[in-house]
């Protein structure tokens, strides 16, 4: 069975780092053979998408290979034929299939039945292609640390989820200060708490999860397929906005975080957005690179 990313835990802490050292080679134009050359890749989207899309479609064809753009117009997934019938016949066609979606059992079905490596460029539980761009962008500003400490502040989502991954595999102080009913995946949280080298905090005190942070995140309040909770979700979790009196509590030389796209004057304001400790185009950026690293990290594993 070919290895997929259908979430962060799929990788083991050594190719994390196998991975972030390709990513950097990637972005320093050091990979020059073309590794998909002769490879078409399924990019399948039934969620809009700006930079998973557009970078995706750019990174493909940088690495020599064709991507080919299908909407749940077309495949119907689930509905028109079984996902495993789809991994399969997608499989007969293309070298790497690369899907956003809703539901996180889709891809991990896909993943199974597929004999190419499956890529999840985000579903309602995760955003794995984020949260690894990401961190390499942390690793590009911030000095190293052996455990960096990272706030989030807002819904308790899918790019959360993504971070506590990330916190079960490598060694993370992980931060969450969200309201008491918007908090992320219970068997997520477990399983971070599980890992003795990195700490977990929830706290409904959004001072208190910002304080001392190297890193200071968020993201909407209502995620894709959850906008008519928009105004709900915004009275339950306004105390949480990213503005500059709550980044006063962060470590002097924090980083601001953002997965975009952002909700300007929701959870985080413009003056933060635009201020000088803000990365986030630097993420946007990167998302390019991590992911064509992604690819090939995942092709080269079935030689
Ligand atoms: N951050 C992110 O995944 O953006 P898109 O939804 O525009 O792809
Ligand atoms: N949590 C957001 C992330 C968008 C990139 C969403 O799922 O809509």
């Amino acid at each position: 069975m070919p290895r997929s990313l259908t979430q962060i835990t799929d990788l083991s802490a050594a190719e994390l780092k196998q991975l972030f050292d390709l990513c950097a080679r990637m972005k320093k134009g050091e990979i020059t053979p073309k590794p998909l050359s002769g490879k078409s890749v399924a990019c399948i989207f039934t969620k809009e998408s700006l930079r998973t899309r557009i970078s995706f479609e750019v990174g493909i064809p940088e690495l020599g290979g064709h991507p080919i753009y299908v909407t749940d117009r077309e495949i119907k997934l689930g509905e028109r034929e079984s996902v495993a019938d789809a991994a399969r016949v997608l499989s007969r066609y293309v070298g790497l299939i690369m899907i956003r979606t809703f539901k996180q059992s889709h891809v991990d079905e896909l993943a199974r039945y597929a004999s190419v490596p499956v890529v999840n460029g985000l579903t309602d539980l995760v955003h794995p292609c984020q949260v690894l761009g990401d961190y390499f962008t942390m690793l590009e500003h911030l000095q190293p640390s052996d455990r960096y400490k990272v706030a989030y502040v807002g819904d308790g989502n899918n790019v959360v989820n993504s971070w506590l991954n990330l916190a079960s595999v490598i060694p993370l102080e992980f931060r969450i200060g969200t309201a008491a009913d918007t908090q992320p995946d219970s068997s997520i949280i477990a399983k971070a708490k599980a890992n003795p080298d990195s700490r977990i905090v929830i706290t409904g005190d959004p001072v208190e999860a910002v304080s001392g942070a190297d890193v200071v995140y968020t993201d909407v309040w209502a995620s894709m397929g959850q906008k008519d909770q928009a105004e709900e979700k915004a009275k339950k979790l306004r105390k949480y906005q990213l503005n500059s009196e709550l980044l006063k509590a962060a470590a002097p030389h924090a980083i601001v975080m953002h997965c975009l796209p952002a909700e300007r004057g929701r959870e985080i304001t413009d003056e933060v957005m635009d201020g000088p400790q803000s990365v986030v185009f630097d993420e946007a950026e990167n998302r390019l690179h991590i992911q064509k690293a992604i690819m090939v990290f995942l092709l080269d594993l079935m030689k």
